[in-house]
């Protein structure tokens, strides 16, 4: 299994090892991170949604893998967590109103009517609680 350094996809694995530099929950810091469910909740190969600053994250898992995109669909609002999910060579979700597709892995549309990705998380799971935080808050 990969280490925290991934091939570059924002999902995340639950293997639970971190580096320690993004586990302070002690001292009140936690570079971002929030704890969003506990992973028993999440079941393989189906998605949920969860709140993240008030607004709905789709959380999906595949196995050891877990995703985190926006829930809400770029195109008109559609709940994406309603939609099904495909798992492969390109992770995905398809929205169940229009069918506007996007990467779990980065939130990029494959296919529209969308024209704007959805927000992308990084996933890790630490003492079997799924958190998540926005790309690039790393601190
Ligand atoms: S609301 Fe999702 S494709 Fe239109």
């Amino acid at each position: 299994m990969d280490d925290d350094q991934t091939d570059g996809r924002m999902s995340g694995q639950m293997d639970g090892r971190n580096d320690g530099r993004n586990d302070r929950r002690n001292d009140g810091l936690n570079d971002g991170w929030s704890a969003v469910m506990p992973l028993a909740e999440l079941q393989d190969g189906r998605s949920a949604r969860v709140l993240l600053d008030g607004k709905p994250v789709l959380l999906a898992r595949e196995g050891e893998r877990l995703f985190a995109i926006g829930a809400r669909c770029t195109h008109q609002g559609a709940p994406l967590d309603r939609g099904p999910l495909r798992f492969g060579a390109l992770d995905q979700v398809t929205c169940p109103v229009h069918g506007s597709v996007f990467s779990l892995g980065d939130g990029r549309v494959l296919r529209g009517p969308a024209t704007m990705p959805e927000p992308a998380f990084e996933v890790r799971v630490v003492d079997g609680t799924v958190e998540i935080r926005a790309v690039g808050t790393d601190a």
